[in-house]
């Protein structure tokens, strides 16, 4: 395995009873890339993003991070590995405020033994403070500090958007998986977030793999993307390769045209 790659999987596939909802897709992302996921609806995007983070186990084939085979590893410990997304359908703590959302959310990093914490012993405390400091400083970052004590429900969409992202920035990730983040924003916000993922990158050291149906986002930052159709991959490449490429514009570019 070559360790330089952040990610690389390796023909998996998985099959939920008859329908083979991903088939030998076979990735290699390097660091500090933003690699596109792109295909129709059912194309098995989302499928793929639940093998890398462990929620499910593929039926062949195995994952890499980092050089280390997390193939079926449980979620949490991927993790804590290093790999954070978010989800096609936002999923915020919807009673909790936008600091709550991310204080939980680096939990994951805590380090405390259970009888400090029992005891409030004070190295506790102090790791409790620089985790509440911790979390602020990310709000700062993500442009959320203002709204850090409103409820995450109280939010605009953009912004809940950008919390979910800021929540899975929280468990200091290596890697960033983005399920959609553009899904039902009109184009100045998918600018917006464009820039916003282009500055996360930077700032976090992060590499990132994104799907997201909108092709100006798609287009404007990936540097590699591939396309999946029926769980196939029908194209690997740069974004005007895949924006020539025949059987793209048949099976998806062509399919949103005539849906549009
Ligand atoms: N847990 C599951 N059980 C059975 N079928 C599933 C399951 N998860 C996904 N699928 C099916 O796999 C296919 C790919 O789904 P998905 O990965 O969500 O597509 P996409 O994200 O590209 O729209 C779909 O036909 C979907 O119904
Ligand atoms: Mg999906």
């Amino acid at each position: 395995m070559d360790a330089e790659k952040v990610l690389s999987t390796d023909d998996i596939t998985i099959r939920f009873g008859g329908l083979t909802a991903v088939s030998k897709l076979s990735l290699d992302i390097y660091p500090g890339e933003i690699i596109g996921l792109i295909g129709p609806n059912g194309a098995g995007k989302t499928t793929c993003f639940n093998i890398i983070t462990g929620v499910y186990a593929p039926t062949e084939g195995k994952v890499y991070f980092k050089g280390k085979d997390i193939t079926g590893m449980r979620s949490d410990l991927i993790t804590k590995e290093g790999i954070a997304r978010t989800f096609q359908n936002i999923r915020l703590f919807q009673s909790m405020t936008v600091l709550e959302n991310v204080l939980i959310s680096k939990h994951v990093r805590l380090k405390a033994n259970p009888l400090e914490a029992i005891l409030r012993m004070p190295r506790y405390t102090r790791a409790r403070r620089r985790h509440y400091e911790e979390c602020m400083e990310l709000l700062r970052q993500v442009g959320l500090e203002d709204v850090a004590h409103e409820m995450a429900t109280s939010l605009p969409y953009g912004k809940q958007r950008r919390l979910e992202i800021a929540r899975a920035l929280a468990t200091q990730p290596t890697l960033l998986l983005l399920d959609e983040p553009a899904a039902g924003m009109n184009p100045q916000e998918s600018l917006e977030l464009m820039k916003f993922i282009e500055q996360i990158r930077h700032r976090f050291e992060l590499t990132i793999l994104m799907i997201e149906h909108h092709m100006e986002v798609v287009m404007g930052i990936c540097e590699r993307i591939t396309v999946l159709d029926y769980g196939v991959t029908i194209a690997q490449g740069t974004p005007t390769e895949i924006q020539n490429n025949q059987q793209v514009i048949e099976a998806y570019l062509g399919a949103v045209e005539t849906n549009a």
